[in-house]
Parts: C-alpha cells; sequence; structure tokens
C-alpha cells in the first residue's frame, strides 16, 4: 500500500528515529528536510550557505526555499513510493505549497501522526542524542548507544552531537515550535487527510507500535 504521511511533533520527539525504522520496514522514502539542509551544508551550496546561521540559531529556514528543496528532491522520488515527511511542513504556508506540489503529481497526503511528549523529555533526549553524519540514523548516550562509541550501527559513518541540540538552541526551537509549527495541529485537525495523535513519552519500541496503528499496519 502506498501512502504520503507526515510526520508532526516538536524538536526530539522521535520522529526521525520512527521514520527510519517505517522506512526500512516497507520501503518507502524518508523526507527528512532537516537532513536534506544538513546535506547542503555539507556540499557547501548556495541553500547551505543560507541555511546555516538560521539553523544554527534554531531558527526557521524561509518557507520558499524549503518548498524548492523538497519540490527538487521529490522529482528524484518514484511517483508510486510511499513517502514519510519528516520535520516538514513546519508552517501553514508550507502545508498548502505541498498540497499543491502533491497535487501537481496526481497525489494528497494520506496521514498526519503527531507524535507528543513533555518538554522536559525532549530536552534530556535532545541532550543525549548523536547523530550520524552519513544517514539519518541517531543514537543516544543515555537511552541507546551505538555499540561502537562514535560510530553508527547502520552505516558505519561517524556520529556527531548537532550544534543546534545545545541547552539554549533547544530551548530556542520549543519556542519556535510552539509559535510556528504547533497551528498545524488544528490546520491538520481541519484536513481531509486523517490526524492521529501517538504518545512519544514511552519506549521506542511502543511508540513504533502505536506509529504502526495509526497508519492502519500490521504490527512487524
Ligand atoms: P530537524 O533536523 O528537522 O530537527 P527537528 O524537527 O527539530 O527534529 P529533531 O531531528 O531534533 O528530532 P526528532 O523528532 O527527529 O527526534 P529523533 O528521532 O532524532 O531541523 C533542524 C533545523 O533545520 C530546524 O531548526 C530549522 O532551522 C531547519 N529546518 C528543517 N526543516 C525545516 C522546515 N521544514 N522549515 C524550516 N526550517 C527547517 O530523537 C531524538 C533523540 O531521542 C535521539 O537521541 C533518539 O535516540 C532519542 N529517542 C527517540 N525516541 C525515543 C524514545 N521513545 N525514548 C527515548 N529516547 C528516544
Amino acid at each position: 500500500m502506498s501512502m504520503v504521511v507526515i510526520l508532526l511533533g516538536p524538536p526530539g520527539v522521535g520522529k526521525g528515529t520512527q521514520a527510519v525504522r517505517l522506512a526500512d520496514s516497507m520501503g518507502g522514502e524518508h523526507v527528512s528536510t532537516g537532513d536534506l539542509l544538513r546535506a547542503a551544508r555539507r556540499d557547501g551550496t548556495e541553500l547551505g550557505k543560507k541555511s546555516k546561521e538560521l539553523m544554527d540559531a534554531g531558527e526557521l529556514v524561509p518557507d520558499d526555499l524549503i518548498l524548492d528543496l523538497v519540490r527538487d528532491h521529490l522529482k528524484g522520488v518514484a511517483p508510486e513510493a510511499s513517502i514519510l515527511f519528516d520535520g516538514f511542513p513546519r508552517t501553514t504556508a508550507q502545508a498548502d505549497g505541498l498540497d499543491r506540489v502533491l497535487e501537481e503529481a496526481g497525489r494528497r497526503v494520506d496521514k498526519v501522526v503527531l507524535f507528543e511528549a513533555p518538554d522536559e523529555e525532549l530536552t534530556k533526549r535532545l541532550s543525549g542524542r548523536r547523530s550520524c553524519m552519513e544517514c539519518a540514523a541517531v543514537f543516544n548516550v543515555s537511552f541507546k548507544d551505538s555499540e561502537v562509541d562514535g560510530i553508527c550501527d547502520r552505516c558505519g559513518g561517524p556520529l556527531i552531537h548537532r550544534v543546534d541540540d545545545e541547552p539554549e538552541t533547544v530551548m530556542r526551537r520549543l519556542e519556535v515550535y510552539q509559535s510556528q509549527t504547533a497551528p498545524l495541529v488544528s490546520h491538520y485537525e481541519n484536513h481531509d487527510a486523517k490526524m492521529a495523535r501517538v504518545s512519544a513519552d514511552q519506549p521506542a519500541d511502543d511508540v513504533y507500535r502505536a506509529f504502526r496503528t495509526a497508519l492502519g499496519l500490521d504490527w512487524a
């Protein structure tokens, strides 16, 4: 079954963790705008240069740049592939833009899953997070460390602590989420796509189980 899914929720709630696991299991395309922007920075592109300061400060990158990035990226995605959007859309302008891009391709958002956890838990998770520079895998020195210190279990790439995971920037990212992204909850409650809420304040395996159930998928 092919579907377009949006993983919505605050920084550190586990969107990337769940998207990678589901994409590995069902072969869908994981589209993380955060990962695409970090790749643009590594490649030294114009977009990467424009985004660096904003990302390091915990601010959002402008909607027009993000929509161009997503539109370009989707050109390389098979028309029938399932797509898991992670960290996108983040504003109502991006959500409207996504509807237009999908409509041009004869597709639409099938499901929005909102992941929720208290701010204290998010802060704790981000302070211990280690992110792979090569693939989208994440680990955590407090909850789930990699088998070899500093090396990704999934692809062997180097693990880093993201600059924007420093405590002051995490606080700003949480504020930005509340002011600019949280309005998407009521936006999607009034949208044709069905929105489901999943508690992410439980072990990752239990979150994954609830996520699959929300999508109408069997446990695997
Ligand atoms: P982005 O990279 O998208 O960051 P984010 O949305 O803030 O999300 P995170 O990656 O921080 O968290 P996550 O929910 O994926 O959690 P994870 O699975 O890693 O964006 C970064 C920046 O790019 C933005 O600030 C902005 O500047 C820019 N940007 C990106 N997209 C944009 C857009 N659309 N528009 C404008 N600007 C944009 O998990 C976190 C940690 O918790 C990990 O260590 C993990 O191992 C652990 N963990 C996960 N689940 C559990 C669990 N159940 N229990 C215990 N630990 C867990």
